[in-house]
């Protein structure tokens, strides 16, 4: 391979040389199908690099919580922490290795005695030492010469050995690092015992065929499996990682979610399922829980997940457009990878209504929610939800269960369970904010009123004592919006319900006052679940 002898990898280099002189002309690039069915490793760092996101903390009972879903997962490896890093790090990391769980527990460690020990006290199953290699990185950060380098890695690896623990040892900023330099150390490690190396692009400066190459070199000199650990700061961690094994990894560093420094590692969910269903490749990944292990982590991060993120995103397997969502209803792999399905990650097929929706998909939502429309009435619900679409709004559930229910003529508002007379509240900063709500349940007069933490939350709770002490209804999302702005800005409350036979509801109502807008959503959300358990009754 001549790019092997040009030894081309740096950034500096990839990103200098003319198209003409490109080194990796003439190679031929190994046979994804080589790949099928080869058994690929997963070292998760969510609770490792993940949580140097910036912004993100977990407390140790969080990190507990995940290391028990990574292990549900299937991942093979668990970085855990930093143990050396802090007094509660190294607690947390210690209950992660002590929990028994089935996946191999791992400790971060710089070449240093006392890191290592740390390390080995917190009772991980394995030690991962790194060093800096990179020229910039060793003038300003490390200071040291090569040699001495070498000599301290491998004593690192030594420890950790003479104490019968696995060992991975990572190169940090590989891809900056002379390839004769990233050669000696590898050996080097790999002489004193290494059980794995990594490959670092520590600073997400690969192009994919440039890493390929550099990959390939290593994974040509080491007996021992090599790993790698790509950062996303142009956004190629996946395919980087994807590069990387095409030509020769044998294991892949990821983060649920991205999570990681600056921009974050490769997603874990997006690596694996190409993995799988592009390359044919295996993992042990038990990837019905792939969208359910990345909400989980979102929870407990507060780092939400674009609606547009790949695989577990809430737009994944949602289609809108006419064209789409019918081809869909036919049969799904018109416009779904096909080789990835919703079930095959835990999620679920959408359609979304808007301007660009047909008949067709229309119809089939209105199925699956229970109503029968008339040809002339889905007609008309298919207008009104144009109509919406055409005002730049997002057609809700809430708003295609209020068009079905007045086209279907189910709303009359004298016989809706639950009709509004009157609100009060009291508000200021020497009383507590309190609320008083009169109202006809089922045609009988009720005057309610409740204590909050402001008139919102007093409001809202006086009208759920509307229902009794009994009720099982649940607010499970409550939000509210501000459409426009300044003090006198339409605020939109949108509120998801559910009743204890675990139907769902959404309602939402705008106004200027917020408390008002706040009551009528939560009133028109109680009386679509009653109006839904009557149907269904009927
Ligand atoms: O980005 C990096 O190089 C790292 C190492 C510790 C592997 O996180
Ligand atoms: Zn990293």
């Amino acid at each position: 391979m001549g790019c092997l002898d040009e030894k081309v990898y740096t950034a500096e280099l990839s990103s200098s040389y003319p198209c003409s002189k490109n080194p990796l002309r003439g190679i031929v690039f190994y046979n994804i199908e080589q790949l099928r069915g080869k058994e690929i490793s997963v070292f998760d760092t969510t609770l490792r690099d993940g949580e140097q996101t910036p912004g993100v903390s977990l407390t140790p009972e969080e990190k507990l919580v995940i290391a028990r879903q990574l292990d549900k997962l299937g991942v093979d490896i668990i970085e855990a922490g930093f143990p050396v890093s802090s007094r509660g790090e190294f607690e947390s990391v210690r209950s992660i290795a002590g929990e028994g769980l089935e996946v191999t527990v791992c400790g971060l460690a710089r070449i240093m005695p006392r890191d290592i020990s740390a390390c080995l006290d917190a009772g991980v199953g394995m030690v991962h030492v790194f060093v800096s290699t990179s020229d910039i990185q060793i003038a300003h950060t490390i200071k040291k010469g090569k040699e001495q380098i070498v000599e301290e890695a491998v004593a690192a690896v030594d420890m950790v050995k003479q104490h019968g623990v696995p060992c991975l040892f990572s190169a940090m900023d590989a891809t900056r690092t002379s390839p004769d330099f990233l050669r000696q150390i590898f050996l080097a490690v790999q002489q004193a015992g290494a059980d794995t190396v990594n490959v670092p692009d520590t600073v997400g400066v690969m192009a994919p065929s440039v890493f390929y190459g550099l990959v390939g070199e290593v994974c040509s000199y080491m007996k021992v499996p090599v790993d790698v650990h790509c950062h996303n700061d142009f956004g190629l961690a996946v395919a980087n990682s994807l590069a990387a094994v095409e030509a020769g990894a044998r294991e892949v560093q990821v983060t649920v979610n991205g999570l990681g420094e600056r921009a974050g590692n490769a997603n874990l969910a997006e690596t694996v399922m190409s993995l799988h269903s592009i390359y044919g490749a295996r993992t042990n990944i038990r990837t019905e829980f792939l969208v359910e292990t990345a909400r989980l982590v979102e929870r407990l991060t507060e780092a939400r997940i674009p609606i547009t993120a790949p695989i577990v995103g809430e737009n994944a397997f949602s289609h809108e457009s006419g064209i789409h969502s019918h081809g869909v209803i036919e049969r799904s792999d018109t416009f779904e990878p096909g080789i990835m399905t919703p079930e095959m990650v835990g999620h679920k097929r959408r359609i979304v209504l808007g301007k660009h929706t047909g008949r067709h998909a229309v119809k089939q939502v209105l199925d699956l929610a229970g109503y029968f429309p008339s040809e002339e009435q889905l007609g008309e619900i298919l207008q009104r939800i144009k109509d919406l679409g055409d005002k730049g709004k997002q057609v809700t559930d809430a708003d295609l269960q209020t068009i079905a229910e007045v086209v279907l003529g189910e709303v009359d508002r004298g016989h809706q369970a639950l009709v509004l007379k009157e609100v009060s509240v009291m508000t200021g900063n020497i009383i507590t904010p309190t609320a008083t709500v009169r109202a006809l349940v089922r045609g009988e007069e009720r005057v309610v009123a409740n204590i909050g933490v402001g008139p919102v939350d007093a409001a809202v709770k006086a009208v759920r004592g509307l229902l009794g002490q009994d009720s099982l209804m649940r607010v499970r999302d409550f939000r509210i919006e501000a459409i426009t702005g300044g003090s006198d800005a339409l605020a939109e409350v949108i509120i998801a319900m559910e009743d204890e036979a675990g139907r769902k509801v959404s309602a939402r109502s705008a106004r200027e006052d917020i408390v008002m807008a706040s009551v009528e959503a939560l009133v028109s959300a109680i009386n679509r679940l009653i109006l839904l358990e009557e149907r269904e009754a009927r």
